[in-house]
């Protein structure tokens, strides 16, 4: 490190256990360029100052993660992406101008793209939260999509993105999966818990299963999917590949995510 390091980050909070850090300053290292990565816990009311920050001290690209995805929004130029979900996971300073861009549902899509064909596929998401959102909207460009959620009116807020939103039952449920090629589950059920929203017995062979969760890597819903001949998709390469989308957005490098998850497998234990 010298005076010409460019410095990365990523904001948010909690920031102290992100695997960010990890993965980009492992590819910094790979591709010897003279930068380093750190992490910043700033709150949601600090948002706009740390955006200021950004700008004045120079800071060359961002990640913002919980629970300022949506307020930093409000701060920067947006990708048409970004805009439509209202969303910034991504910074990139181009001389002093702040760019927003979002890569999750692109981070989403390129994991299940590794493993399965989504052109024309019939795609179930469980969730519609921020992360069910992004998903959905990137999805929607190739592939047929629903989206179930506990709150009904946050899926139906999604149908704007042309995909079909309703309630999550058990009915719903089954009658979808029956037709899908992929299962997404986009809620945080499953995180630090043994727990799926959907019954062994509704899962099929064929089927692809991702799950957003990564804590712990094979969730309940995975597991499970495994062993009734799902091909299944753990979180892990989904925040992967948002990684390697962001590290391209800034460096123009298309990045190692074999390096990346490697790196991230070892730091998670
Ligand atoms: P993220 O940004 O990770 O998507 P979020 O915006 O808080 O986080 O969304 C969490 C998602 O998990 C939501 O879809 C939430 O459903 P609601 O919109 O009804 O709250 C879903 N979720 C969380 N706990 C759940 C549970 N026990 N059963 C069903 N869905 C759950």
């Amino acid at each position: 490190m010298d005076a010409e390091t460019r410095v990365y980050a990523v904001i948010g909070n909690p920031v102290r256990h992100s695997l960010s850090p990890t993965m980009h300053n492992a590819l910094f290292k790979k591709y010897s360029l003279n930068a380093v990565y750190v992490a910043f816990e700033v709150s949601r009311e600090n948002a706009r100052e740390a955006v200021e920050g950004i700008r004045v001290l120079g800071i060359a690209g961002v990640n913002v993660t919980m629970p300022l995805k949506e307020e930093v929004a409000r701060y920067v130029e947006l990708s048409e992406d970004a805009r439509a979900i209202g969303s910034v996971n991504t910074i990139v300073n181009s001389n002093g101008k702040l760019l927003g861009y979002t890569t999750d549902g692109i981070g989403a899509r390129r994991a299940l793209e590794r493993f399965t064909t989504l052109e024309g596929a019939n795609v179930l998401i469980l969730g519609a939260g921020g992360a069910g959102k992004a998903i959905a909207y990137e999805l929607s460009k190739v592939a047929s999509v629903v989206v179930l959620n506990r709150t009904v009116e946050k899926a139906k807020a999604l149908e704007d993105f042309g995909v079909k939103g309703d309630a999550l039952t058990p009915e719903n449920l089954e009658y979808y999966l029956e037709l899908a090629d992929v299962l997404i589950n986009a809620t945080s059920v499953g995180m630090n818990e043994d727990r799926s929203l959907v019954p062994r017995e509704m899962l099929k062979p064929g089927l692809v299963v991702m799950d957003i969760v990564y804590k712990p890597l094979i969730t309940r819903l995975l597991r499970e999917a495994k062993e009734k001949g799902c091909t299944i998709v753990d979180g892990l390469w989904m925040l992967v590949y948002q990684g390697a989308e962001s590290f391209k957005l800034w460096t123009g490098i298309e990045a190692d995510v074999e390096l990346m998850r490697r790196v991230a497998l070892e730091r998670l234990g």
